[in-house]
């Protein structure tokens, strides 16, 4: 076949990917075939904006390293990846709500013994965080496993301190006790930039967004028998809670900090400053 023109491309393509063995590799051929030929026609690109495109692409490639996955922030501020994890997480009523992993979780983090300040002496007003992990019939669960991983008080992550000699703080793992129940001292997060010096920067800048998340601790926690939870403790009051640049806020995700004077904390500890304290229950849906 020949002599393909605006009209009959869409097909003669369909007609090429149909001949894919693999079921799913031809459905999904065939779908971004039909939606990037619709996406296309509805834009219609002169021929310089089309290779404006090809070179964000490119310069996203580019950007990604070891420690920095540009597509991701792609996927995650165009609410692609909140979409991908709302498909995959059609949640029992009761369990906790999903939300993105984002690029700042390490694998293996330091394991750490529950009450354990894990500030790594960072900067800020003092932060308890606890709360009971259950399972979806509301039995604590022992001996789950709990990464937590936060910003400090000006928005930063430890791994963005590396280069600067900085070493791990504000992430740990931990332990369930026998009542289900994990306990740390850290320090309270602040609301924080996605990295913006790159193209998706960029993008948001043309399309008129700002790049804040609004200040959250995240989880990410796994038990014998039960889904893996990733998700986020929202701070309530935020000034961003309800503009994250990747739509991962969830009203069930957000609570309130329980301020409190100098003395003695929930767990015993003598405090000689005020400090907040952040209470969340989770629950873990069954396993597939
Ligand atoms: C985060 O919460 O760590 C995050 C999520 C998405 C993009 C950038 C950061
Ligand atoms: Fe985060």
């Amino acid at each position: 076949m020949r002599n393909f023109d605006e009209h009959n491309i869409t097909e003669a393509v369909l007609g090429r990917v149909r001949n894919a063995s693999d079921p799913r590799v031809r459905q999904v051929s065939e779908a971004v075939v039909r939606h990037l030929h619709k996406f296309i026609r509805e834009v219609d690109p002169t021929f310089e904006e089309w290779q404006q495109a090809i070179q964000f692409l490119t310069d996203t490639g580019k950007m990604c390293s070891d420690t920095r996955q540009e597509f991701i922030l792609l996927s995650d501020t165009l609410g692609a990846s909140m979409l991908v994890d709302a498909i995959n997480h059609r949640l029992p009523e009761g369990a906790t709500e999903t939300t993105v992993l984002g690029p700042f979780y390490v694998d293996n983090p330091p394991v750490a013994e529950l009450g354990d300040d894990i500030s790594g002496g960072a900067e800020g007003i003092p932060m308890y965080c606890h709360g009971i992990v259950r399972d979806s019939g509301g039995k604590p669960i022992a001996g789950a496993i709990v990464d937590t991983w936060h910003s400090d008080d000006e928005g930063y992550y430890d791994v963005q301190h590396y280069d600067e000699g900085g070493t791990i703080s504000m992430r740990a793992r931990f332990q369930t006790d026998e009542n289900g129940e994990f306990r740390f001292w850290s320090i309270v997060p602040n609301y924080y930039p996605i990295p913006d010096d790159g193209p998706v920067g960029k993008m948001l800048g043309a399309q008129g967004r700002h790049p804040y998340r609004p200040a959250h601790v995240h989880f990410m926690i796994s038990a014998e028998n039960c889904e893996k939870l990733v998700t986020h403790v929202f701070i309530a009051g935020d000034k961003y809670i309800d503009s994250d640049v990747v739509f991962g806020v969830k009203e069930s995700l957000i609570k309130a900090l329980d301020h409190q004077h100098a003395g003695t904390a929930p767990d015993g500890r003598e405090m000689d400053k005020d400090y907040a304290i952040l209470n969340y229950d989770f629950v873990l849906s069954p396993g597939k």
